[in-house]
């Protein structure tokens, strides 16, 4: 078969590039197929998150689900499905949670997750503990090797009291990790207050951490610390979406 120089040539035109709140949006779409009616949903936080609690809010308004209690993991979150009707409730009433959908900011290839750089791990990781489904949505580029591997923050919540001291406790029982510790700042470079009235102590590592199980718990032993942003062994399915399309990975 020999072609011709002069007939025309079709080059397919390459697929258009989606935006990565596109992406975002496409994973949470996706994680709300999985919610029904007369669910307690946890919902979650942040850029991604806010995507599912907006579908979530159209769903109920287009009497396509009915019955939905959302238990919010932040405050942000709680503003945003009041607008939306969403009705509310939480943990002490509805101790256990349906199905909670939220994003993160890593996740590595055993479905662990750093979460807590939007600054609500305790309540996320409260109300996701208490879930009986974890879906987790994300954009490919929150996938790696291992924890801290992105090289961007590890979040540790700690109390106000003291909170230096903690702080260099932290950094001494990572110190073989290559860790800096630096404090949150809020967008006027004041310290960025949880919605529990706590500091985050973000963590930046060199290394990576080996048996996060042993880390998590030296981390959790130090007076001062409340939670981190490690959740180990919490996400029942995560939902990553790519230019490659959408992967569904289970545990
Ligand atoms: C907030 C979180 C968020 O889920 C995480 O930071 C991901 O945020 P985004 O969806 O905006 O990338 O843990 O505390």
């Amino acid at each position: 078969f020999i072609t011709s120089d002069k007939s025309p040539i079709n080059i397919p035109s390459p697929p258009p590039t989606l935006t990565q709140d596109e992406l975002k949006r496409i994973a949470a779409y996706k994680a709300v197929d999985y919610v029904k009616s007369n669910m307690v949903l946890g919902l979650g936080t942040g850029s991604t998150a806010k995507h599912a609690v907006d579908r979530i809010g159209e769903l109920l308004r287009q009497n396509k689900l009915k019955n939905i209690v959302g238990i919010p993991t932040s405050k942000k979150t709680q503003e945003q499905a009041l607008s939306l009707n969403i009705p509310l409730s939480d943990l002490d009433s509805h101790p256990v949670i349906d199905l909670s959908i939220d994003g993160a900011d890593e996740v590595d290839p055993f479905l662990n997750l750093v979460k807590g750089r939007g600054g609500s791990l305790l309540r996320e990781k409260m109300i996701e503990g208490a879930s009986k489904k974890f879906v987790v949505i994300v954009d490919e580029t929150k996938m790696v090797e291992h924890l801290g591997g992105s090289k961007l923050a590890v979040p540790v919540e700690v109390v106000p009291f003291c909170w230096k001291f903690t702080a260099e406790k932290l950094r001494e029982v990572m110190e073989g990790y290559g860790c800096e510790v630096k404090v949150r700042l809020g967008e006027e470079g004041e310290v960025f207050v949880t919605d529990n009235g706590n500091y985050i102590v973000d963590m930046y590592l060199e290394k990576d951490m080996g048996d996060l199980s042993v880390v998590s718990d030296e981390i959790l032993r130090l007076p001062g610390v409340v939670e981190h942003g490690m959740f180990l062994d919490m996400a029942s399915t995560v939902i990553v979406a790519g230019e490659f399309g959408v992967e569904i990975k289970n545990k």
